[in-house]
This record gives C-alpha cells, structure tokens and sequence, in this order.
C-alpha cells in the first residue's frame, strides 16, 4: 500500500511539473529580450521603463520568464551595430529598439530575429517596412508621429503674431526630415517662410539656434533625439532672445520648450510591450500593422511662458497639460 501511495505521490508530481503548477512553471521558456536605445534621454528612458513595467503587465517578468539584456548606443551607429551583433550571438528571441537610428542599426544585423521597434516617427521612409498597414519584414513597432500644422495650429492660438519660422533639427535622423517636409508643405501652403539650421551632433546645437536667434519668429523642432538631448542649451537661447520655442514632444516640454501637441509616451511604451508579447506569443512582423498613438495632447511649460512674457490664452491653458509639475 505505502508504495502504491509513494508511486501516486511522484505520478502527481511529475504532473504538476508538466501542467506547469506552482509558483514557477519549472519547464517554461525564458525568452531573451534584447534592449537597444539610441541614447539616454528622458524621453526614450520613459519609453524603455514603460516597456518594462507593460511587459510585467503582460505576464513577463524579468529574471523569472525572460531576460532582458539592455545596452545604450551612445548615439553612435558603429556602438548600435556591434550591440545588435552581440543581440543576434545571443541568440534573442526578440529585439527592441527605441528611436530610429537604433532600429536601423537592428535592422542592419539581422532579418531573421523579429524587432519590435518603440517611438519611430517614420517606419517607412526610414526603410524599416514596407508599408504601415503589412510591415513585410522581421519588423514591426509602434509610431510616434507628429503634425507640423497641428502644433503650428497650436502656435497660432498662444500667439497668431508670426511670420517667420526657423527649423532646428538633425539632418541625420529620418524622424525629423520627415516631419520638417510636412512643416514645408504647411509654410508654402499658408504664406509662412522657413528658415533651416540643422545640425548633425548636440555639439552643434548651441551654433545653430545661435543663428536663428536674430532671424526667426518662432522655432520649431521635431521629435529629433539630437535637440531633444541639447534642450538647456537651446531654451537658454530661445528665451533669452524673446522667441517661443515649439517642440514634438512632452519630454522637450518639460526641459524647457514652450509647447507642443503631441503623445503620451507611457501609452507608446505599454502599447509596444503588447505588441512584444504577441511575437513572444508567435506572431509574425510582417503581418503586424504598426500601432500609431491616438490620443494627443497639448503640453505647455508656463515657466517657458512667463519667460517670455507670453499670456496665454485660457482655452489653451485649460486642455493643456502644464510643466514645472
Ligand atoms: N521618434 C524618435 C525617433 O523616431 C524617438 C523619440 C521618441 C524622441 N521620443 C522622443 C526623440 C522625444 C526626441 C524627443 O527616433
């Protein structure tokens, strides 16, 4: 009798094991998930942390049923490339890159290993799929495009009194010439001229606002990672000259940038870990329509604001989500 009971015992062991119960599936895959960002700042760091927390929400923690091996690109296409090369020795099963040149550099190593990208303004026309609707590749993400006429709508209602509008950006990053085409577009089209100074490093960031500082009305700058990293120094210039300072991004807005209409990252950031658990789950890129942000919101720095003696209007304050918190 002792030994049929010994036997059950390990028969309802062995099946416990297998069904996966407990506190820990003992048999369960951990997935490796490979990390890769373009650079540290606080915006693509909110977008990592919010991937992180919405995998957690999904079911996948890391330690326990993944791994997640992160590494930074020090915004340097050589750094991305050989992370993207170690991702694809270790054999991940998925890779994430957060900000364009980053999912460039994945892409780069590897059309076999599924990446899901976070926050790319333009996932077409930086060559990354084919098309928004059937990627038709190894990659898939989420998008964070923004609209020049929206914030230069926004622009018109703090202060309609412009004409000129300088455009600071990276010439290097497709993010921003795609979004300074549609400024372009809007300028002709509405009677405002465009005056470009564009950069290719932050170390150039200080030179060109400098030049637009005596020459423009306002300034605009895209979601580009290169001015979004240089903000002290551009507000400190914009606001000393008596200029508003337009932005695609919260995170710009808070580092000192007058305005913007724009996404809530967070929600990028969550909605990118559920398109992470879905290829975990099988599913394949090439058929996963990349997720674009409906929601938008009017961010306002009041301090920026008062700096520059602006009133603003109370329609605006009141829909605006407002910096120093
Ligand atoms: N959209 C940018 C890209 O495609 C990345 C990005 C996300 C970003 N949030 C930002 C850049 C905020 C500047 C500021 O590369």
């Amino acid at each position: 009798m002792k030994k049929v009971l010994a036997v059950l015992l390990v028969l309802a062991m062995s099946m416990m094991m297998f069904t996966g119960c407990g506190s820990k599936k003992e048999d369960e895959k951990v997935y490796k998930i490979g990390i890769i960002q373009l650079m540290e700042h606080p915006s693509l760091d909110t977008i990592r942390e919010s991937i992180i927390e919405g995998l957690e929400d999904e079911g996948y923690v890391d330690g326990d049923n993944i791994e997640i091996l992160y590494q930074n690109g020090q915004n340097d296409m050589t750094t991305m490339k050989n992370i993207a090369q170690t991702f694809v020795g270790e054999e991940c099963d998925v890779i994430v890159a957060i900000a364009t040149p980053a999912a460039q550099a994945a892409l780069s190593e590897t059309t076999d290993i599924p990446i899901v990208f976070a926050a790319i303004t333009d996932p077409v026309d930086a060559g990354l799929v084919d098309s928004l609707e059937t990627p038709g590749g190894n990659v898939t993400g989420t998008s964070d495009e923004v609209s020049a006429e929206m914030i230069m709508n926004l622009a018109k209602d703090i202060d309609p009194d412009f004409k000129t509008i300088g455009a600071l950006y990276n010439t290097g990053e497709d993010n921003s010439v795609s979004v300074i085409a549609g400024l372009k577009e809007y300028a002709e089209a509405n009677g405002f001229k465009v005056v470009e100074s564009t950069v290719t490093n932050t170390s150039e960031v200080q030179q060109a606002a400098q030049y637009l500082a005596d020459k423009v009305d306002i300034v605009f700058s895209p979601i580009d990672n290169t001015v979004a990293s240089s903000m002290a120094v551009a507000t400190e210039i914009f606001n000393g000259a008596g200029i508003p300072f337009y932005v695609s991004a919260d995170s710009m807005v808070k580092d000192g940038g007058l305005a913007t209409y724009g996404i809530d990252y967070t929600v990028l950031g969550k909605e990118t870990a559920s398109m992470i658990a879905d290829v975990l789950e099988g599913g394949d890129p090439a058929t996963m329509a990349v997720r674009k942000m409906s929601d938008m919101k009017v961010y306002l720095n009041t301090e920026t604001a008062k700096a520059l003696n602006l009133e603003i209007p109370a329609d605006v304050l009141e829909k605006a989500t407002t910096f120093p918190e």
